[in-house]
């Protein structure tokens, strides 16, 4: 990549259907700006996040994932949010013991009608991430 050329980052959102989902939907439907650096895979619940999936997405290329969920207390499976920001914990480790750099996760709490939330903290880790610069494993193979 060239300076002139323009860093857009590649950005996963893991979201649950009841929250994050929903208030992404609704940001759309409000036509609100949303970064178009993400690219949301719709899941039943953050609970139901296995670490694995976060990682891998990093490990094949994207620059940045983002972990949406309930807000505590809102998680339509009671404590699916307490369990994936417990893991979150654990994510942070593991990426840092694979020299990424943690700020490259992130886990946001977002209601289901909160979206302009859902606009705020999609620019505000675009700009995280574009910081970072490209993800360091792009160009190597993994997995
Ligand atoms: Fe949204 Fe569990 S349903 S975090």
């Amino acid at each position: 990549m060239t300076p002139e050329e323009k860093f857009d980052p590649k950005i996963v959102g893991f979201f649950c259907t009841w929250c994050s989902y929903t208030a992404a939907d609704l940001a759309g439907t409000q036509r609100l700006e949303v970064q178009p650096s993400i690219h949301i895979i719709r899941m039943l619940c953050s609970g139901r996040m296995d670490p694995l999936i976060l990682i891998r997405a990093l490990l094949r290329g994207a620059d940045g994932v983002l972990l949406g969920g309930c807000h505590p207390g809102d998680c339509h499976y009671q404590v699916g949010n307490y369990h994936a920001r417990r893991r979150f914990v654990m994510i942070n480790r593991i990426l840092e013991s694979l020299s990424f750099d943690p700020q490259r996760a992130r886990m946001a709490w977002m209601g289901a009608s909160e979206g302009e939330r859902v606009s705020s903290v999609v620019e505000e880790f675009t700009e995280t991430v574009s910081g970072l610069g490209p993800n360091p494993t792009k160009d190597e193979i993994f997995l």
